[in-house]
């Protein structure tokens, strides 16, 4: 089995029975932000895109690039498709071009010409990507492999019990906005970064741990941001609040644990595994360590070579001729109207400040209010509100343009925004902006409400705690993530925090916790 990295979350998988190229992103996603980093722009894509399957984890921008895959990817290959609650991701790939497709059915191992078996893990939460995020499992010769990507199962059971894994490839960075974006004194925005970034490795070296393969990947990240008004999000500054950690940062903490095994690839890196998988060779286009030494000046002359790439696409957003409330209130009254579990779980306004500039800095020209209770989107009327978000106007006029459907996976993710809110982190106000359609909002309901019925019976023992064995959060098993502080559980998988005498989530609004202490005869 041969294992070429191809930056980023992707990958090409050479097998004697057909090869899988996972994941192609090169294009700049979420309005220009972010870059893949290192650098894959160069590679020979159309080799590498010369592929019999395709594997597409899911939505989000930097692991599905339409242009990428309509310039560079045969589309004769087969689309091996994740069980998705909607088609979106078919779809898209059908509007590209790709006409042939292996419907898996999460969980179950398929095998493929020539002896070939994958296996996809569907995961389909309201919070897992863009509403669904996926792992590929591929076998060939007795070589087994587990791209588990950035997908966060609650635990890697159904991947043990196929054989031993000799290659994992996991994400261990940061991907999102949090503390950067909040408008919070610098001191604590470092703590709480801190925080992520150690909660980021925690999480990395208990997957690690559960699968036990020969070799660990380092994958899916970090991005790199290229825009002068995002430069600092690059972890070049010497900032331990950073959540972006890079795979040499990687190297040296999974040693710190004991770790010996990870194999960093460098766009264009080829990875032998050899001896039934135990065994790997892996060439580089130039030495790994000499790299990432120099990073920075690697990060300069890609800052400088895409800077036309930025301009051009900033170009495109503005449309001042939109009218931005008459469009929201179009677009997002009538999901107000449906929505029961995110609209109760938000429970509060939402505002929307607009500047003239493409992100939160300038002059703020309107205000607008998404209020929840009252079901409404109307111009702020000088309220108390739960979160404040600010970002440019031409960004919201750009999602307007191209109905955008799901603005986590645009403008969230940009990071091209600040935020504010009063009490703790809600999930459902990001759940709810990323189900801007009928066909995502009716899912994410269903998927609440069936998730509140259900009764987690099961128990764990915490010191002298009994504990529901389940994360009230997304189900995470507390017995393999939970540890316990005093009094205040936290589950590693997200970082969430309980408080158990009072049961209460000190991390998001709801999601109580069933705990009481064990009785002593
Ligand atoms: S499952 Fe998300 S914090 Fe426990």
């Amino acid at each position: 089995m041969r294992i070429t990295g191809t930056g980023h979350a992707s990958m090409r998988i050479d097998t004697a029975a057909g090869s899988i190229l996972t994941d192609p992103w090169v294009n700049p996603a979420y309005f220009a932000s972010w870059f893949p980093f290192p650098d894959n722009s160069q590679l020979d894509w159309e080799t590498l895109g010369d592929v019999d399957y395709l594997y597409v984890s899911h939505l989000h921008r930097d692991h599905f690039d339409a242009e990428h895959l309509k310039r560079f990817v045969n589309k004769k290959a087969t689309v091996l498709l994740p069980e998705y609650p909607t088609s979106q991701l078919e779809d898209e790939l059908r509007d590209l071009g790709f006409t042939s497709f292996l419907r898996t059915k999460s969980d179950e191992v398929h095998e493929l010409d020539g002896g070939l078996k994958i296996m996809i893990q569907a995961l389909i939460s309201p919070t897992d990507g863009p509403i669904g995020d996926s792992s590929l499992w591929v076998e060939h010769d007795g070589i087994r492999l587990l791209n588990q990507n950035d997908a966060r199962p609650a635990d890697l059971t159904r991947f043990t019990e196929l054989g031993h894994v000799h290659a994992h490839m996991l994400q261990f960075s940061g991907a999102i906005w949090y503390p950067m974006v909040y408008e919070l004194p610098e001191n604590a925005k470092t703590a709480f970064g801190k925080q992520k970034r150690e909660r980021q490795f925690d999480r990395t070296w208990r997957y690690i741990d559960d699968l036990k393969a020969d070799f660990v990947f380092p994958i899916a990240g970090p991005p790199c941001f290229l825009d002068d008004s995002l430069w600092q999000f690059n972890d070049i500054h010497g900032d331990e609040g950073n959540i972006f950690p890079d795979q040499s940062v990687f190297l040296s903490e999974y040693a710190k644990v004991g770790g010996t095994n990870a194999v960093v690839q460098l766009p264009g890196s080829v990875t032998v595994l050899t001896d039934g998988g135990t065994k790997q060779t892996t060439e580089h286009p130039m030495p790994v360590e000499e790299f990432f030494a120099n990073k920075k000046a690697h990060l300069e002359e890609m800052r400088e070579r895409k800077a036309p790439i930025i301009a051009a696409e900033k170009e495109s957003w503005r449309h001042p001729e939109i009218d931005v409330l008459g469009a929201m209130k179009k677009r997002i009254e009538p999901l107000l109207e449906e929505s029961i579990y995110m609209a109760n779980g938000v429970g509060g306004p939402v505002r929307f400040d607009l500047t003239d500039s493409f992100g939160p800095d300038g002059e703020v020209v309107e205000s607008i209010v998404v209020d929840f209770p009252g079901k409404q989107v109307r111009k702020y009327a000088d309220e108390k509100v739960r979160y404040r978000f600010k970002t440019g106007r031409a960004l919201i006029e750009h999602l307007i343009h191209v109905d955008e459907g799901d603005w986590v996976n645009s403008l969230f993710l940009s990071c091209r925004f600040s935020a504010a809110r009063i009490g703790q982190y809600n999930e459902f106000v990001y759940a709810f902006f990323k189900c801007l359609s009928e066909e995502r909002l009716q899912y994410a309901e269903g998927w609440y409400d069936e998730h509140e019925k259900a009764v987690d019976a099961e128990d764990t023992q915490f010191g002298d705690w009994t504990v529901q064995r389940r994360c009230p959060h997304l189900k995470a098993d507390l017995s393999r993530f939970g540890v316990l502080d005093g009094n205040v559980l936290t589950c590693q998988l997200h970082g969430w925090k309980f408080d158990l005498p009072s049961g209460r989530c000190l991390t998001g609004v709801g999601h109580k916790i069933r705990a009481h202490k064990t009785e002593t005869p």
